[in-house]
């Protein structure tokens, strides 16, 4: 069928066929599919929406524009997780290595900042000598002696998505959930994933405000997964403040650091992480229960089996060899270091989330370009929890920067995006729905 008759069809509301979508992704994939045809396509796709089976269809086809990794050689089960990303949201960087030490295969591909969210590979950066481009043998070899390994999407993997995701972006095409849930997905389903668990996040830094659209999007990615084989579960979680005390790219490395040697236990972060963590080793069969999961994955995290898997990881992707006990050698700090302080007593009652990530990037530490360079120095940490009861003048963070000047508009800015009550905020709790 031409092109043409693909776009005329869903644009009129009918249902596309398996073979229909394939031959269309064939097209996007090789070139004969125009730039104008595709971003007609994804306009129809927008107005119309799809039905389970045509979005499966859809993540399939674009899985198999390319490479389709086997890791039929590893004896573990293959696993990962996917965010829909947030601000202080650096749980894959524990949350591999822990699934790791448990006994899991985790080939994590991950992705850089979009909006006003941080991203790993961004994160991973902050780190001397680390690759997140390595050759398609030592990311298998890091994946086989190590358990997991982080690294970045490559031109093998699913080109499609990579094509059709450029023409969304200026067409105002991203925002729809079949096209979302493929995108995802066929990149997930590419890296040769046996289970998955996505963290939906919903709140004012998450992408998703509204909790009723984030469970539409959980749904269909849950459903069109576990539609293509893969053994599929998602959590919608709270991103209404920084999951991590941190948000930045060295201060979040650090902090993941500090997370593995045992000094954020008991927070929001940990419970998120160990949340996951236990999802994981269900859903790939390791573990019938979730408590038992959860039991598991924290005696990684205390027995420093995590920590160790962690120091692995980024020695072999090219970074120092001893990062666990020496990061402050390793990760650069920032010139200027400010505190912010509360400016009156009360509780902290909310926070501007988005304007915390906004805040990140104009600092330097996220781009407002795709080709950008960005300071992993900078960003803020020791961010206060919401709920924790403050005196006038008392810290509730800190402010990384490049120089005096930026220091000084990133504490105006801190402090203005956090907002103190006299009453003390209903506690929130951080995992709102599971959806398998
Ligand atoms: N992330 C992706 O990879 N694709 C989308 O469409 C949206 C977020």
């Amino acid at each position: 069928m031409l092109p043409q008759e693909t776009i005329r069809r869903k644009r009129n509301g009918e249902p596309l066929s398996r073979e229909e979508i394939a031959r269309f992704i064939a097209g996007i994939t090789d070139g004969s599919v125009s730039e104008g045809q595709v971003a007609a396509f994804a306009m129809a796709v927008w107005f119309k929406g799809m039905a389970r089976e045509e979005t499966v269809a859809l993540t399939l086809a674009m899985r198999d524009s390319g490479d389709v990794l086997d890791w039929s050689d590893i004896d573990r089960p293959i696993a990962d997780k996917h965010s829909t990303g947030g601000v202080g949201d650096n749980v894959s960087l524990m949350l591999a290595p822990i699934a790791a030490a448990c006994g899991l295969a985790v080939p994590m591909i991950s992705g850089r900042g979009l909006g006003h969210t941080g991203g790993t590979l961004d994160k991973l950066e902050s780190i001397p000598g680390y690759t997140i481009m390595p050759s398609a043998a030592l990311f298998r070899r890091t994946v086989k002696d190590v358990g997991c390994a982080i690294i970045g999407q490559t031109a093998a993997l699913a080109p499609a998505d990579k094509r059709i995701y450029a023409i969304r972006d200026v067409t105002a095409t991203v925002d729809s959930v079949p096209l979302i849930t493929a995108s995802i997905l066929s990149k997930k389903l590419a890296a040769g994933l046996r289970s998955l668990v996505l963290d939906v996040k919903v709140g004012n830094g998450a992408f998703m405000a509204d909790a009723a659209e984030a469970e539409v999007l959980a749904r269909s990615l849950v459903e069109v997964a576990n539609g293509a084989g893969v053994k599929t579960s998602a959590l919608i979680t709270d991103m209404n403040q920084p999951l991590a005390d941190a948000a930045g790219n060295a201060v979040e490395i650090a902090n993941c650091l500090a997370f593995l040697k045992g000094e954020k236990a008991g927070t929001r972060l940990e419970r998120i992480v160990l949340a996951f963590a236990a999802e994981m080793l269900v859903s790939s069969g390791l573990e019938a229960d979730l408590a038992a999961a959860e039991a598991k994955a924290m005696r990684a995290l205390s027995s420093g089996a995590a920590a160790e898997v962690f120091g692995r990881l980024v020695h072999a992707l090219g970074g120092p060899a001893d990062i666990v006990e020496r990061a402050d050698t390793y990760l650069a700090a920032a010139p200027v270091i400010r505190p912010v302080f509360a400016a009156e007593s009360g509780y902290l009652a909310s926070c501007d989330t988005r304007g915390i990530g906004l805040a990140v990037i104009e600092l330097g530490g996220g781009r407002s370009r795709p080709d950008d360079a960005i300071d992993h120095r900078v960003g803020f940490d020791r961010l206060l929890p919401l709920g924790t009861r403050v005196e006038r003048g008392m810290e509730i963070g800190r402010v990384h920067a490049a120089n005096e000047a930026d220091a000084a508009r990133g504490v105006e800015r801190l402090g203005a995006l956090y907002r103190v009550s006299a009453e003390a905020p209903a506690s929130a709790a951080e995992i709102l729905t599971r959806i398998s």
